[in-house]
């Protein structure tokens, strides 16, 4: 029986995203699906371009199809990353689609490294992410890139982005000496971090990730109070010590209603650079657990590595300066889990959200 169009929407009807728990069909995901002879051709368009379940549901869609009839499947993937309904409309950032906070209760955890390679990751798999450094007593993001140029001002008092690494960035430390801020009182850093978010011409963005200073101070709480975050990334080391502060700032995020979207365990294992062994300096699996007991997602681990701290140090993230290596892999999958809970998030929102361009029929 040579398959028909009836019979190729029946069967992806039946394709469940694995993330989203919903079929392909009633998410809007499928695009362009035609039928001639024996062969279906579609597009299936998913909800982040750093999706990491792609190739089951490539398997997923070619068996469905092919059980119905199809001879042959082309199939093609888009992305378009939504957000939830209303939230860019009425934010203070209106063309960004998903504010991300990435943070814990703990300084020096990896909290900075952790965003800026997460940033290179869903850019490098097709994402448009920009960086805000909202630690304005500590910048991190002028190390980290290597910036040392001044960000354009432009209309009045907007701000241009620093466009570098193939991301749009944001820090105090691009516009101030670090020492001057230092001295600022608690109403001025929040002042200062919401004209970071308003007065910057983000533009266009997926996904802006938010750097978070160390503790749980006035910054969670600003931002609860002035933007709809799509959640929150908890970083933490593998201590306890740092798995009670994880857990602190768990229970502050979901006091004022920021969404946990999982953890993340930095400085995992160390991987020694002279023979790749591995060694649990500050043991390891420790948040995998916390996240079983919270009821999170566990977002990956990130090993202990030399790469890592010398990619920070130099200005170039090793994402970028060893995209093949397994500091970068790991990134990269960290990623994937990233971006695969906020769609998650996005998805649970009552309406399928729609920004920019309408999808085709
Ligand atoms: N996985 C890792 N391997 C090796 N070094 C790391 C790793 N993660 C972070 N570091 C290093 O640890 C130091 C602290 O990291 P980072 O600045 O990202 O932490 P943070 O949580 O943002 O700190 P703060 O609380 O001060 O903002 C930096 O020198 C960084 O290069
Ligand atoms: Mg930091
Ligand atoms: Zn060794």
């Amino acid at each position: 029986m040579e398959i028909t169009l009836d019979g190729a929407m029946a069967a992806l009807r039946k394709v469940m995203d694995p993330e989203l728990h919903r079929d392909l069909v009633s998410l809007g995901m499928v695009k362009e699906l035609t039928v001639q002879g024996g062969v279906a051709s579609l597009e299936v368009e998913l909800t982040t371009p750093a999706c990491p379940l792609k190739d089951t549901i490539a398997k997923d869609v070619e068996g469905a199809l092919r059980a119905a009839g199809a001879t042959r499947v082309e199939l093609r993937f888009g992305a378009r990353v939504r957000a939830a309904p209303g939230v860019a409309q009425s934010s203070l950032t209106p063309g960004v689609k998903n504010i991300v906070l990435v943070g814990a209760g703990k300084g020096g955890v990896g909290k900075s490294t952790v965003t800026i390679n997460l940033a290179l990751s869903l850019a490098r798999a097709g994402a448009k992410v920009g960086v805000l450094d909202a630690d304005i007593y500590g910048p991190s993001l002028p190390l980290l890139t290597g910036v040392t140029e001044r960000p354009r001002t432009v209309e009045g008092n907007r701000l241009d982005p620093i466009e570098a690494h193939g991301l749009k960035l944001m820090s105090i430390g691009f516009l101030v000496d670090p020492d001057q801020a230092m001295i600022w009182r608690g109403p001025m850093v929040t002042g200062a971090l919401l004209q970071l978010l308003r007065d910057v011409n983000w533009g266009e963005l997926d996904y802006l990730l938010l750097d978070l200073p160390p503790g749980t101070g006035d910054v969670p709480l600003t931002l609860a109070q002035n933007v709809k975050a799509a959640g929150v990334v908890l970083v933490s080391t593998p201590q306890d010590m740092a798995l009670a502060d994880v857990i602190r700032a768990k229970l502050m995020f979901d006091k004022v209603g920021i969404p946990v979207l999982g953890i993340v365990e930095n400085m995992s294992s160390f991987i020694c650079p002279h023979c790749r062994g591995e060694t649990p300096i500050f043991d390891h699996g420790g948040a995998r657990i916390a996240a079983e007991r919270m009821g999170i997602r566990f977002l990956g681990e990130i090993p202990l590595d030399l790469a890592v701290r010398q990619g920070g140090d130099a200005g170039v993230p090793v994402v970028e300066a060893l995209p093949d290596g397994p500091q970068a892999k790991a990134f990269i999958a960290m990623a994937g889990q990233v971006a695969g809970a906020i769609s998650v998030q996005v998805m649970k929102a009552p309406r399928l959200p729609v920004i920019g361009s309408q999808p085709r029929a």
